[in-house]
């Protein structure tokens, strides 16, 4: 019997009615033949804790957190409170304290699933984006000089150590050539205008590839990799990339795959000093918040990434196989995806798929 001790922020927007799903599906998982237990920690931070407290989560909010086996997050984010100050009181300061360096983020093209771009079918796209996930461009590093006058001064400074820099590269590497799928790993960089950091990354990158000669390269910039991800998606196998340029193609990797409810995300701290988190890539989502039609796959998926990091590799390939399922059959989809279905009823129809095989 495996038991897992679960940490859960459900947060803002439509993040807890995804994560009630997750919750959902990891809740048939467990017991019977899988032999696997879950305790949940609930924890009622986000927007409406900052509206109580003034702070979206508390002082020792870290430490409450560190001894979870992992955490399931759903997303921050409020139409009242700026994002600047909601993304940098917990999600940010999460994924820095707990060191999650790497961020892997899938997107396939399933069966069952129309991509907006023309003439792509099931399995043409299948790429995995690994995202250098505590510094870079998201570096709380700067700062503002006479404010309100004619001289107001503002400096934002971009981190990349080599530690960090050589971390995400050689996990996407790694990563690469366990996939054995093309073997290629493309780096996307703007090195032509960042002429410290992303020619450092370039180097770093180079660097680390000569490790893994049976791996192709690639190095692009920031402006063509969006252009290509759109126009021929189908060239890309595993992609890295740093802090803000990741999250930017990880948005397109999505919506052109279908959804951006499809997205999962894992925040991995490689050497496994801290806890990992795992969401949808998706936030807050105002737009159709409390409407009950939020997909919850990417979520799903999410847990299934997470199942797989805790070692229950059996489970998490289940999981994906009744999410593949369930799209492919087209019976329960959210509006995003074409359907009727509610929120829940997509949790339901997971569950169902689960209890079948
Ligand atoms: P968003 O990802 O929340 O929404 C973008 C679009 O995707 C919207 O049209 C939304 O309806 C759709 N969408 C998102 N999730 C969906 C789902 N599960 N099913 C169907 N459609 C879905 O991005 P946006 O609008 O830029 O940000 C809204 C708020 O969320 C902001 O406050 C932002 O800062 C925050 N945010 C938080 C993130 C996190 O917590 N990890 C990540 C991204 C944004
Ligand atoms: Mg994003």
């Amino acid at each position: 019997m495996a038991e897992y001790n679960l940490a859960v922020i459900p947060g803002d927007g439509v993040g807890p009615e995804v994560i009630a799903e997750g919750r959902k599906v990891l809740e048939a998982m467990a017991g019977g033949a899988s032999g696997l237990s879950f305790n949940y920690a609930d924890y009622p931070w986000g927007s409406d804790y900052y509206r109580e407290t003034g702070m979206l989560m508390p002082e020792d909010g870290i430490e409450q957190l560190q001894s979870s086996d992992a955490i399931l997050f759903g997303a921050v984010g409020d139409p009242n409170i700026p994002d600047h100050i909601t993304l940098h009181g917990l999600l940010l300061p999460m994924r820095r304290r707990f060191d999650q360096g790497v961020c892997i983020r899938p997107s396939y093209l399933y069966p069952g699933v129309a991509s907006p771009l023309a003439g792509k079918k099931a399995g043409d796209i299948d790429l995995v984006l690994f995202r250098e996930n505590t510094e870079g461009e998201y570096a709380p590093v700067g700062g503002r000089l006479y404010g309100g006058t004619p001289y107001e001064t503002v400096m934002q400074t971009n981190v990349f150590t080599r530690r960090g820099t050589e971390r995400i590269i050689r996990a996407a590497f790694e990563y690469c050539v366990r996939r054995n799928k093309m073997m290629k790993v493309t780096s996307v960089t703007k090195s032509n205008a960042q002429s410290f950091g992303m020619v450092f990354w370039d180097e770093v990158f180079q660097d680390v590839a000569t490790e893994f000669p049976q791996v192709e390269t690639e190095s692009l910039l920031v402006d063509r990799a969006c252009m290509d991800l759109v126009r021929w998606p189908e060239i890309f196998d595993v992609m890295v990339a740093s802090n803000l340029f990741a999250d930017i193609l990880s948005d397109i990797a999505a919506v052109v795959t279908g959804s951006m409810g499809l997205a999962p995300s894992a925040n991995i701290n490689p050497e496994k000093e801290h806890p990992s988190m795992f969401e949808p890539v998706h936030g807050a989502a105002f737009d159709i918040t409390g409407k009950g039609i939020a997909n919850p796959l990417a979520t799903i998926s999410a847990v299934a990434m997470m199942l797989d990091h805790l070692g229950e590799s059996t489970s998490a390939q289940k999981l994906d196989e009744a999410v593949a399922r369930c799209l492919n059959e087209r019976r329960v989809l959210t509006p995003d995806l074409g359907g009727t279905a509610t929120t829940g009823q997509v949790g339901d129809e997971v569950v169902r798929i689960l209890r079948e095989t």
